[in-house]
């Protein structure tokens, strides 16, 4: 089959590889339908986040069934299905908890609990930005969609960034009627700001300088906050009287950067610090690493990020963290897009075939105006 594998720093290729197979009873493989590129594939794509090479990427997939191991028994071939990002076994403490994002069974690597495809360190699972892909513990991941191929660009992001965007409104702590800021305008800020928007929010604040990104925002009912031209700080304090926002969601990750694009670990965790009331809460759904070797700061290659944690403290906040566990909300999403609530595929820019993949990871990686997503349907490739 084709697939996307990774190369080294900047190179992702389109190459045949062994095909998708079952390798336990529990495991199906589904030919895919569409796969995105995500912001998360970046790090690897730059070379920050290291990964071997030869590894088939993408862990935002959806497709039809196409074979079912023997100890499957509620998917069946041929049904249409959303797969997770997370994989989970089901049976675990957290999996049982509904912290699939953690499940302590699914990866070996040594310290981390929480498994999911064609990701550094994150297990030995392939991705699926391929013509097929092997589902393990298919029974437990997969979330059934209707048939055919409509909301086919809606469904997809019910892999991660929906419910990555709704896990960060989650973690703020919100409640109906709060006022949100969301730092990054990338899918999963956008998703956030979606979902904020849905779940009763006052008003919405939107932060990041990509104008394209700015312009999305808007149309799901968002502020937009442009941090080129002026501090987002004081722009979200002057349109609410000072008061600030109850809630909010840190959407960028490790790589925030100020306006002339130099990078600051800490400064949206600072930002937020600043512009949620006392009490308030932070959501963090942007990606922070234990080590990053390749920051510009000796403490924050070793994971530390120096923010106003005394502020912090002296207001009272809270703050949530981690990877989403999908599986908590992908049901309500997709009948929320089945009843027409929700839109998040109103983000997608492009759709392409498996083989033009290696321009999709170029421009979107380039940031280039525009490029906001990128759906892969390996099935045209
Ligand atoms: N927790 C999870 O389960 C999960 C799932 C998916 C993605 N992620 C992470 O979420 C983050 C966002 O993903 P994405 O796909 O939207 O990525 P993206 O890279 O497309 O978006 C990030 C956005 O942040 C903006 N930005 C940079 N510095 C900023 C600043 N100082 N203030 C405001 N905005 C700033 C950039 O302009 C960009 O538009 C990434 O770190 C990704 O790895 C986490
Ligand atoms: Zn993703
Ligand atoms: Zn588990």
């Amino acid at each position: 089959m084709k697939a996307v594998v990774y190369r080294g720093p900047k190179n992702v290729a389109v190459e045949e590889v062994p095909d998708a197979t079952i390798q336990a009873p529990t495991d199906v493989v589904i030919r895919v339908t569409t796969t995105n590129i995500c912001g998360s594939d970046l790090h690897m794509y730059e070379g920050r986040t290291p990964v071997e090479e030869g590894k088939v990427l993408g862990h935002e997939n959806m497709g039809v069934v196409q074979e079912v191991g023997s100890g499957v028994d509620r998917i069946k071939v041929g049904d249409r299905v959303s797969v997770p990002f997370n994989i989970a076994c089901g049976t675990c403490r957290n999996c049982t908890e509904g912290w699939t994002s953690f499940c302590l069974r699914a990866n070996p690597t040594e310290g981390m609990d929480g498994a999911a495809y064609g990701y550094a360190n994150m297990g030995p699972y392939d991705g699926g930005q391929a013509e097929y892909l092997r589902v393990p513990w298919a029974d437990f991941n997969l979330l059934h969609l209707p048939e055919g191929t409509e909301h086919e660009n809606d469904f997809t992001m019910l892999s991660d960034i929906f419910p990555t965007g709704w896990h960060g409104v989650e973690l703020s702590g919100f409640q109906v009627g709060d006022r949100v800021a969301v730092f990054g305008g990338g899918p999963v800020g956008l998703m956030a700001a979606h979902s904020a928007m849905i779940r009763g929010a006052s008003e919405v604040f939107l932060v990041d300088k990509e104008t394209d990104r700015l312009a999305l925002a808007e149309k799901y009912g968002a502020t937009p906050i442009d941090f080129s031209a002026g501090d987002p700080v004081a722009q979200i304090l002057d349109a609410t009287g000072g008061r600030g926002v109850d809630r909010g969601v840190e959407a960028v990750g490790y790589q925030a950067h100020d306006s002339s694009g130099e990078e600051h670990p800490e400064l949206v965790l600072d930002n937020l610090t600043q512009v949620v009331r006392s009490t308030g809460g932070i959501g963090v759904v942007g990606v922070y690493m234990p080590a990053d070797p390749g920051a510009s700061s000796e403490l924050s290659q070793e994971g530390r990020i120096p923010w106003q944690f005394g502020t912090f403290f002296t207001k009272g906040q809270s703050m949530g963290t981690g990877q989403a566990p999908v599986k908590r909300y992908n049901r309500q999403l997709r009948d929320l897009i089945v009843d027409g609530k929700a839109n998040p595929g109103l983000i997608t820019s492009h759709e392409l075939g498996l083989d033009q993949a290696v321009e999709g990871y170029q421009h979107f990686d380039d940031r280039d105006e525009g490029w906001t997503k990128v759906l892969l349907h390996p099935a045209s490739a």
